[in-house]
């Protein structure tokens, strides 16, 4: 079994900022670095760090060496990232002090990818093997009908929730990955309660893991609903904690494990990189994951908390 990501890569422009721009406002920067993101790109590094042999599909312009660069020094498949004459899509992202960000996206490249790139990547994989998307490149419908066909399994991170999302055949999704605002844009709902439920009803044979912030995560599929605290850690920059999770929770389901270790394991990659700066570069190694330690009073205490939105 195989696993395909077909996403986005990003050059991500990360500002640091007293607080979030308002409209109208012009607000002076106290710093800028420069980080390789994209929500494809950042769970296929998490997948590769995790220790799982992940080809990621994608394409960036001239300018999207870096990236190309980081997915091989992860150890991602790049036999399917290509040169598009576009430039590199890029995110420009404000931080604030406490570690909340503000995404502005550009598509570029990211938007370029054609129906034959599609066929002539998935020509390449069959029946059984797992593709992986988020909401970030062009023909996203075509790709989910596409891999459907072939009796691929679907798992969709419905990231950034738009239009797109309404014309893809979503009964073909097997697991869906998301948190609690693409909850609420799917549903209806804001209660994560009422959101799995209703995810339920509508996609009756999907799974779902809905994250929640610092409210933790919950698993569902047609048995069993299961619950997972976050583990508290000093928050640097939320940016791509949700991409670590879904590249960690994904890769542990790959090698067996239960749904509440997935979760568990998941929950503490994504801490992890909320402690550090970046995208990409703040996705730790399956040895930190392994080795990370919290008590578990900590993580079921930080479950009660008050939900606060995680990127
Ligand atoms: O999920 C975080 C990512 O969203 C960033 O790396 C940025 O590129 C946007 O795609």
């Amino acid at each position: 079994m195989k696993i395909l990501n077909f996403g986005s890569l990003n050059l991500d422009y990360v500002y640091t900022v007293d607080h979030m721009a308002a409209a109208g406002e012009t607000l002076a920067s106290e710093g800028l670095q420069v980080f390789c993101g994209g929500k494809g790109l950042n769970q296929s590094i998490a997948l590769a760090k995790a220790g799982i042999g992940v080809y990621h599909a994608g394409l960036i312009g001239k300018d999207g060496e870096n990236l190309l660069q980081a997915c091989r020094d992860a150890g991602v498949h790049t036999a399917y990232i290509e040169e598009a004459v576009e430039k590199t899509g890029h995110a420009i992202i404000q931080v604030d002090h406490s570690g909340q960000n503000c995404i502005l996206l550009y598509g570029g490249a990211n938007r370029n990818i054609t129906k034959e790139f599609v066929d002539r990547v998935l020509a390449d994989f069959a029946e059984g093997d797992l593709l992986l998307l988020q909401n970030e490149i062009s023909q996203l419908d075509f790709i989910i009908d596409r891999a459907y066909e072939k009796g691929m399994e679907i798992i969709l991170n419905p990231s950034p929730y738009d239009e797109n999302i309404g014309r893809c055949d979503l009964s073909k999704v097997s697991l869906f990955l998301l948190n609690e605002i693409e909850g609420n844009q799917m549903t209806g709902e804001t209660d994560p309660d009422r959101i799995l439920d209703r995810l339920q009803e509508m996609y009756p044979g999907a799974e779902a893991v809905l994250t929640l912030g610092s409210g933790g995560s919950v698993y569902q599929d047609g048995k069993q609903r299961i619950r997972q605290g976050i583990f508290p850690v000093q928050v640097a920059d939320t940016t791509a904690a949700g991409d670590t999770f879904t590249g960690y929770f994904l890769a542990s389901r790959m090698e067996g494990r239960s749904a509440e270790e997935c979760l568990r394991r998941a929950s503490r990659a994504a801490a992890i990189a909320v402690s550090r700066a970046g995208a990409a570069q703040s996705i730790p190694e399956r040895e930190e994951v392994d080795a990370f330690t919290i008590s578990e009073e900590a993580s079921e205490y930080c479950f009660t908390r008050p939900n606060q939105s995680r990127e």
